[in-house]
């Protein structure tokens, strides 16, 4: 697995984070060190999705990615499934192809590089918007939430994760501080954190778990479930009645 030592050496103006082609090489060392247990949510969903998935119905990845979770679901489900992944990173996607390619599955799987807020939803009894509404402008969050709740079937889900903060200050710091630790636990040094968290900054914002939970209440989710909390990490389980 090619090393992500993309803020390894010191940058003059460090650019604004992107998912592009240097990204994308390194993407799966990358989030596996920087994304608590993030093995573990990706297993757990796929377990979810074969769950809860319903026949003749479809099954959305939202901001895919390179296809850990669409990969991993091949491996979990026996059954026929159709899944719609969605991403607009090219260089994401050309990945997430050729690790397809050699699959038995492949076409159970439709990739579109797409921006997740044009992508007509329709009948699905799973959605999966994995560590990806976080980088969506907060003035459209409602609006892709809506079309989620509105294209799931009675009784499908949404499976969400995002970074979160803390309300109170001290508790916000705690969280960051045991993040930053998990970093360098994981072999980042203190120059590569601050590089990337000022590539992050305004890229990438994360609210509060009661905002999150504020919003999907008001598009109409009655029951969820937070399945994964670590710090500042959460995945969320939520069903349509
Ligand atoms: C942190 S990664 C998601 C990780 C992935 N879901 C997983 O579980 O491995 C965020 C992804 O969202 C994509 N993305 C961000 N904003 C997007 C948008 N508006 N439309 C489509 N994809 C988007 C990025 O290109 C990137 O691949």
């Amino acid at each position: 697995m090619p090393k992500d030592d993309l803020y390894k050496v010191p940058q003059n103006k460090v650019a604004p984070f992107e998912f592009n082609q240097d990204v994308a090489a390194v993407f799966d060392d990358m989030i596996q060190r920087s994304v608590p247990f993030y093995r573990e949510i990706i297993q757990r969903q796929a377990q979810l999705i074969k769950l809860f998935y319903q026949p003749e119905s479809l099954i959305y990845d939202l901001g895919c990615s390179n296809g850990n979770l669409g990969i991993h679901l091949c491996d979990v489900m026996q059954d026929n499934f159709k899944m719609i992944a969605v991403d607009s990173s090219k260089p994401m996607l050309t990945v997430y192809e050729e690790k397809l390619a050699s699959h038995p599955l492949k076409d159970r799987i439709e990739l579109h590089c797409k921006d997740i807020l044009h992508v007509d939803l329709h009948r699905a009894s799973v959605i999966v918007l994995n560590l990806t509404l976080q980088f969506l402008p907060l003035d459209h969050r409602l609006e892709l939430l809506e079309q989620i709740y509105s294209a799931l079937l009675p009784g499908g889900v949404f499976l969400f994760t995002e970074k979160i903060i803390h309300p109170e200050d001290s508790f916000s710091e705690l969280q960051k501080q045991f993040y930053y630790a998990f970093k360098k636990e994981n072999g980042y040094c203190e120059l590569e954190i601050s590089q990337k968290r000022e590539a992050l900054e305004n890229v990438l914002i994360p609210e509060t778990v009661d905002a999150h939970l504020a919003r999907l209440r008001q598009v109409g989710f009655q029951k969820t479930e937070i399945w994964f909390k670590w710090f500042n990490f959460c995945s969320l389980l939520c069903q349509k009645s």
